[in-house]
């Protein structure tokens, strides 16, 4: 059985996750509300690999004999001036996250809990490439800059972002 001290970390975490997906969530409406399909699109994609994180942490927590205690989900942001302010907001919110995982990792190395420590792996490979994604993303809104064809192409390709459900799910 999990110890209590990780039973409470990883809710916070569950909690940090789903409060993710709720925020990529107002990203995609507030984008489908402005015209901009695929980045609606994208964030909407977004929105299902975090409620995926929750979820892979609250099978964890409970093959762990663990106790998922989901609390309330703080509210969002509801608005972006532009599509570099989402970007910059997503990139600060990915890196906050990944410390998130980082301190998770020390106390289940702390606690002597490497069954958690090695769920962890998982999160930690993810939130690098969450991270590089999103530099990537502001890098080529800096070369667009106003371009209004360049917008329109960028929107065209975040459009093609298909979910694909993490193998680690079903596990
Ligand atoms: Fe689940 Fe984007 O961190």
């Amino acid at each position: 059985m999990i110890n209590s001290k990780l039973q409470d970390a990883l809710n916070a975490q569950i909690n940090a996750e789903l409060w993710s997906a709720y925020l990529y969530l107002s990203m995609s409406y507030h984008f489908a509300n402005v015209g901009m399909p695929g980045v609606a699109n994208w964030f909407k994609v977004q929105n299902q690999e975090e409620t995926a994180h929750a979820t892979i942490l609250m099978d964890y927590l409970t093959a762990r004999d663990g106790r998922v205690e989901l609390k309330a989900i703080d509210g969002v942001k509801t608005s972006w001036n532009s599509l570099s302010e989402a970007f910059e907001d997503t990139l600060a919110h990915e890196q906050k996250v990944t410390a998130m995982i980082n301190n998770l990792y020390a106390l289940a190395t702390e606690e002597h809990d490497y069954a958690t420590r090695t769920k962890l792996d998982w999160f930690i490979t993810e939130q690098v490439e969450e991270e590089e994604n999103v530099r990537g993303i502001l890098d080529t809104l800096r070369l667009i800059g106003d371009n209004g064809s360049g917008l329109y192409s960028f929107d065209r390709e975040m459009a093609t972002r298909t979910y694909v459900a993490p193998s680690i799910l079903s596990e």
